[in-house]
């Protein structure tokens, strides 16, 4: 067996470690960030808890906070243009999905000698970055991959640092809280199952299941739950370290197409689509299904693996109930667009390459009866 695994150089975890955020930099010799984030971290002051410590270590910096929800082309090539024009030497990335996506976008394209962004996306490998990004996350989800427009893959795009510090959480909404956790269930899942999965990613995923199934619905009742949002934070990062290192699968495949056209946030895409999908492969990876339901607990110890299995699609389901998640038609989306673009979205999710991971590989047909089969709900 061989494989390769990633991951940044250094990960600082805990409760208020941001404050730490001038001694890292230092670590490395850095000394001009421009911190990248959004309007909701400027306008809340969350951000502050970065620029403080920035400001009182006497370190030149600037703020870029033009981010979106879905990053566009525009943005990011504003973004680097800031970068240029302020002689910085690494990117910090502050806030949820928006931010670190955009961050990494600008640190790969400002090494491209002002190349359409186009030239830099999937399936294109991008193992270099002009400058090096700190990540901050303040959602327990890592976002590295939101948009069809905007997937960009390759070392450069893996942060140098992160600072992984919980207390950022406390004030996610209750419904992020709730999507960006399946997403994470979701990495942590389809990186389990993927056939690209290694012992490394295993045991990352295993760990990062666990995690996310004891402290989930605790953070999501319970915002200012120290030890649910401690444990979240904890496992959406292992669950990112073993998608990173191994690979997302049918799920991501199927719900990239459903944010871009129908713009669902991508968590809650992800969760509209886990437990038909989840039915659908079973039957091609049952011993790692059934781990997979005992470690996060929708199944006994020591159940059989058809029994965990099938224990694992309706805890899936049950999950979505829990936490509020809707099908597509009571999200709102007409049946009538929904039919109309189901063969270009299996089009698209198969292109993606993420579906010839999954334990089951589909055709388009098979996608297309997916998309149909969650419309409505399966508990119709
Ligand atoms: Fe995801």
């Amino acid at each position: 067996m061989s494989f390769s695994v990633v991951s940044p150089r250094v990960m600082q975890f805990g409760g208020g470690s941001v404050a730490g955020i001038a001694t890292l930099l230092a670590t490395f010799g850095l000394r001009r960030p421009l911190v990248v984030t959004d309007p909701v971290m400027v306008s809340t002051g969350l951000v502050r808890r970065c620029l403080e410590p920035l400001e009182a270590a006497g370190l030149s910096f600037a703020v870029f906070s033009d981010t979106v929800p879905e990053p566009t082309d525009t943005v990011v090539e504003a973004g680097v243009a800031r970068l240029a024009s302020g002689g910085h030497d690494c990117l910090v990335a502050f806030g949820g999905g928006s931010p670190i996506d955009t961050a990494k976008a600008m640190a790969i394209l400002a090494n491209g000698g002002g190349q359409h962004i186009r030239a830099f996306k999937v399936p294109v490998q991008n193992d270099a970055a002009a400058l090096p990004v700190i990540a901050i996350p303040t959602t327990a989800g890592t976002g590295t991959e939101r948009g069809e427009k905007m997937l960009i893959a390759g070392l450069g795009a893996l942060p140098l640092a992160a600072i992984v510090d919980f207390e950022l959480t406390y004030t996610v909404p209750q419904r992020t809280t709730a999507d960006t956790g399946v997403d994470s269930l979701t990495h942590a899942l389809e990186a389990y199952v993927s056939r690209r999965a290694n012992p490394v990613s295993d045991a990352l995923a295993l760990a990062a299941i666990e995690l996310i199934g004891r402290n989930l619905r605790t953070a999501y009742a319970e915002p200012r739950n120290a030890a649910a949002r401690e444990g979240m934070m904890l496992g959406a990062t292992q669950a990112g370290m073993a998608f990173c290192n191994s690979s997302v699968a049918l799920v991501h495949g199927m719900s990239r197409p459903i944010g871009a056209r129908f713009h669902v946030p991508h968590g809650l895409s992800n969760a509209m689509l886990l437990p038909a999908v989840t039915r659908f492969s079973l039957s091609e990876a049952p011993a790692r299904y059934a781990e997979a339901a005992r470690r996060v607990g929708f199944a006994a110890p020591g159940s059989d693996d058809a029994t965990a299995g099938v224990a694992l699609c309706r805890g899936l389901e049950t999950l979505n109930r829990e936490l509020g998640v809707p099908t597509p038609q009571a999200h709102g989306i007409a049946w009538d667009d929904w039919l109309g673009a189901m063969p270009v979205m299996a089009e698209q999710a198969l292109a993606s390459g993420s579906p010839a991971n999954n334990p089951r590989v589909p055709d388009a047909s098979e996608i297309v009866t997916l998309y149909r089969e969650v419309y409505a709900g399966s508990n119709a």
